[in-house]
């Protein structure tokens, strides 16, 4: 049994899902091995729920990691799911295209991705920095 995989499984059991009863669990691993879990935080305004993903890239971040080797994702419901969209965003602000996605399919199962795979040509820090390369351009070439 992957180690990572076991860890996501048993933090999905912290979840407050009382709206949509779809209970996530996610383990993050960074780069000195050390291990971060999240569950699903749902709300009754839905659109404020917290993902199992960013609760666990939130609490590792906020203990200094910035380099991450791979996270699992397991789901009440055992197999299927992967980080949604704004998870792979979220995920992609810190980790890069090689980060290893490995996602629960029940058992011994294990799908995995590369974050790259999931999220090609993603919004980052560079893409930032030529906007404002381009928009100082534009201020020089509008202006008279
Ligand atoms: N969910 C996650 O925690 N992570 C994802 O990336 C997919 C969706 C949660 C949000 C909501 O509480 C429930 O799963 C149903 O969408
Ligand atoms: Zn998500």
């Amino acid at each position: 049994m992957d180690e990572l995989i076991a860890a996501a499984r048993d933090a999905l059991d912290a979840a407050h899902v009382p709206y949509s009863e779809y209970r996530v669990g996610a383990a993050l691993e960074t780069a000195d091995g050390t291990v971060y879990t999240g569950c699903n935080i749902e709300n009754a305004n839905y659109s404020n729920s917290l993902h199992a993903e960013e609760v666990a890239l939130a609490e590792a971040v906020k203990n200094g990691h910035r380099e991450f080797e791979r996270i699992a994702v397991s789901s009440g419901v055992r197999d299927g799911v992967t980080p949604c969209g704004m998870c792979r965003q979220t995920l992609a602000e810190f980790a890069t295209d090689d980060l290893v996605v490995a996602c629960d399919e029940g058992g011994d199962a294990v799908s995995e991705y590369t974050l790259g795979e999931l999220l090609p040509n993603t919004i980052s820090e560079g893409t930032l920095d030529d906007a404002t390369a381009n928009a100082g351009d534009a201020r020089d070439i509008g202006g008279d």
